[in-house]
């Protein structure tokens, strides 16, 4: 190994040491302001979204759609949403509740973030949600075929007429059936 080489080998070596001592005093005297009031540095926040488009089409990449998005699913999906989603994501013609207005990332308005994202993507964000961002994980508490409903709900979004939007009820069906079966199986009955 010749001089040069050995010199370079050893600035890259202390410069990443020194990267990695900068980090750690960052995070370990709070020297990052975790404020969603106060903005990402940049970098931070190129890494945070770049990490989480490239993790979702990642993670979503075999999941196999349903043939065909009906009417049926978009209506049912819609009282899903209108419960569930409308507060962060706001509707159309609906605009997020206040306090989803303060949040650090916002959650962006889906009558256009749905664009671009293909249904499987989506089916993934909201089956698993988004680390460290507020977006929370409906898998845990939804079937799989609610879920496709949501996501035929939000792709069919883009084109809805507000109308239409402002029609669909805010009833979402299997919630409350999970209600009255509990209802009738927990409570003993009164006559
Ligand atoms: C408590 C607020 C909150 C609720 C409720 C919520 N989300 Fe989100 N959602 C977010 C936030 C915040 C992000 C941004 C995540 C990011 O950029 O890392 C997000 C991101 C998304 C994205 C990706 C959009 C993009 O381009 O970044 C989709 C799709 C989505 N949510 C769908 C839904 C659906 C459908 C529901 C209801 C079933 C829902 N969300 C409920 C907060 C919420």
């Amino acid at each position: 190994m010749n001089a040069t080489l050995k010199g370079a080998l050893l600035g890259a070596a202390t410069l990443f040491i020194l990267l990695i001592v900068v980090a750690l005093i960052v995070i370990l005297t709070g020297g990052y302001n975790v404020a969603a009031t106060d903005r990402h540095n940049p970098i931070v926040s190129w890494a945070l979204t770049t990490t989480m488009n490239n993790s979702v089409r990642r993670q979503a990449a075999g999941i196999e759609p349903p043939a065909e998005f009906t009417s049926a699913m978009v209506a049912a999906g819609a009282g899903e949403y209108k419960a569930m989603c409308s507060h962060c994501h706001g509707g159309i013609g609906q605009s997020r509740a206040e306090w989803a207005e303060v949040m650090l990332p916002k959650p962006p308005p889906l009558a256009e973030a749905a664009r671009e994202w293909d249904p499987k993507d989506v089916f993934w964000l909201v089956k698993h949600g988004v680390k460290m961002s507020g977006m929370p994980a409906f898998g845990p508490t939804h079937d799989d075929k609610t879920i496709w409903n949501i996501v035929a709900f939000v792709k069919a979004l883009p084109e809805m007429p507000a109308e239409q939007y402002a029609g669909y009820s805010s009833d979402h069906a299997e919630e409350m059936h999970d209600h009255q079966a509990h209802e009738e199986s927990d409570t003993p009955h009164h006559h």
